[in-house]
């Protein structure tokens, strides 16, 4: 597939994989995204996903038309885009790997064999020329890891971006939601603790003249770019793109559901955006982006070993670690004898900045009663405003 007249793409498909990073579902599968710059010098941006050598490498040789590459860059040495290293050097020994001193550093401490003499050190700022075409290198450590860069090509206004603006889902999965849906869920998942390095490098995109994005996921992005980089400024901002209720819960016996189901009815029938998560079964993932994506949470658990239900400490886990922020927050909280959680909770969530805390905490006593039932209506009508 061409992305311009010298730019091929060369990615692989997962449609095995279950997990992606041992945690995130993959229904629709994962792309492990490559290009090659075919000019006087040949540069091949990244490798890809271990299981793929043969058909990454078939790819590439097909590009290539009979000739040599020059360069491997690396852009990330994440096994997702570095496991096939070493099998690009055994075929082509002669090739130039290139990244910044970090990349080295990762790249002897995944693989013991790889020859020092084959390398090119570049920093921040350098560029790589290919004749027609040049590679300029941005550094963008932490998007998602310290070594991570990224590469500008001018001449045809191509921004290679690693992990940044990637998607869950197949190269080949035409997406019936579009991008931003699992594009929210990828960022948040994956890089979400790193708005202000996704701002750092946002300040640098805008400098740069882009026609075409490439990343290491997902689709190519073209056309009218401002709708991916407005969402990534707003991400990174940790701004919510939707007015409306993430609802988490855990419940044991299913009074702590019965209070949640209340408040989304109630909330729908105010007009209300709602998304309701059951922690113990649906995927964190989903559950963590809709916080992050809503501008009000909700959190239903009960009091459990004088802590809270093991599922509501992950998933509050998963959002502070993320810099969880800027939200309105409620808590209903169950208990039968010593009901805590909202205490537990509210210190859990005590490092978070600029979260509201609703004084109108629902309190259930084992069951739903008319007192913890007037509690639900009056949460209800505070977050439906
Ligand atoms: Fe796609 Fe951070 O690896």
């Amino acid at each position: 597939m061409n992305i311009t007249n010298d730019i091929r793409y060369i990615g692989v498909n997962d449609h095995s994989i279950d997990l992606f990073e041992g945690q995130y579902e993959v229904p629709n599968g994962m792309a492990y995204n490559s290009y090659v710059i075919l000019d006087e010098k040949i540069a091949v941006m990244d490798s890809v996903g271990e299981d793929f050598a043969e058909e990454w490498l078939g790819k590439l040789e097909e590009a290539l038309g009979g000739r040599k590459p020059d360069y491997l860059v690396i852009q990330h040495m994440e096994p997702d885009h570095s496991s096939n290293i070493t099998a690009f050097m055994e075929k082509y020994p002669e090739a130039i790997l290139v990244g910044n001193a970090k990349t080295f550093t990762f790249l002897d401490q995944f693989f013991e064999t790889l020859p020092a003499n084959t390398r090119q050190i570049v920093k921040g700022g350098d560029t790589l020329s290919l004749g027609k075409h040049s590679l300029q290198f941005l550094l963008a450590p932490m998007v998602h890891w310290p070594e991570v860069m990224m590469s500008y090509e001018p001449t045809d206004k191509v921004f290679f971006s690693a992990d940044a603006f990637g998607k869950f889902g197949a190269f080949d999965y035409d997406d019936p939601e579009g991008w931003a849906c699992e594009a929210a869920r990828y960022y948040i998942g994956i890089v979400g603790k790193y708005g202000t390095q996704v701002q750092a490098l946002l300040k640098k995109a805008s400098a740069l003249d882009i026609a075409t994005i490439c990343p290491l996921h997902g689709p190519v992005l073209s056309g009218d770019l401002s709708e991916y980089l407005s969402l990534y400024d707003k991400w990174s901002r940790y701004e919510p793109d939707k007015h409306g209720v993430a609802i988490a819960y855990t419940s044991v016996y299913g009074h702590t559901k019965e209070a949640v189901l209340s408040l989304n009815e109630q909330l729908q029938k105010a007009g209300v955006k709602t998304e309701v998560f059951d922690l113990a079964r649906d995927d964190m993932g989903e559950a963590v982006e809709a916080a992050f994506r809503f501008d009000r949470l909700v959190l239903a658990t009960t009091t459990y070993n004088n802590d809270i239900f093991p599922f509501m400490r992950d998933y509050i886990a998963h959002l502070t670690e993320r810099n969880f922020q800027n939200r309105r927050v409620a808590v209903i909280e169950n208990g039968s004898w010593a009901p805590t959680a909202r205490k537990t909770i509210l210190g859990l969530l005590e490092g978070c900045k600029g979260l509201s805390i609703s004084e109108n905490c629902v309190t259930i006593k084992s069951a739903l009663n008319a007192e913890s039932r007037a509690a639900v209506t009056r949460l209800a009508e505070e977050f439906a405003v």
